[in-house]
């Protein structure tokens, strides 16, 4: 695993998503919870960044043609996204948060 320092927890706002970059690769991260999730930031169906997108319960809307995806899994809910989103191990410590993109 190669862990890469993304952001502070406290600039996380609960049930939120929040975009950020690791390594030049766009990464969306959710606090549902209190526990912090990643997904890659880009919907899998054309070129939206879902931090834009709307957030509820466990789910994330894309803010372009509204599909939806499982915040915790990346599985593709409903139509028109088909393909799953790449999902990130998370680790948070000393107030900060961790990402795992490889
Ligand atoms: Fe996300 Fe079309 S770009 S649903």
């Amino acid at each position: 695993m190669a862990w890469r320092k993304a952001i502070a927890l406290e600039e996380l706002k609960p049930n939120g998503v929040r975009s950020v970059e690791i390594d030049g690769k766009p990464v969306a991260l959710y606090l549902l919870g209190g526990e912090v999730f990643a997904t890659h930031g880009i919907c899998t169906h054309a070129l939206a960044f879902l931090a834009d997108g709307f957030v509820d319960g466990d789910t994330i809307e894309c803010p372009l043609h509204q599909g939806i995806f499982d915040i915790r899994s990346g599985k593709a809910l409903c139509s028109p996204v088909t393909k799953d989103l790449e999902t990130y191990a998370v680790k948070v410590a000393d107030g900060e948060v961790f990402v795992d993109i490889d």
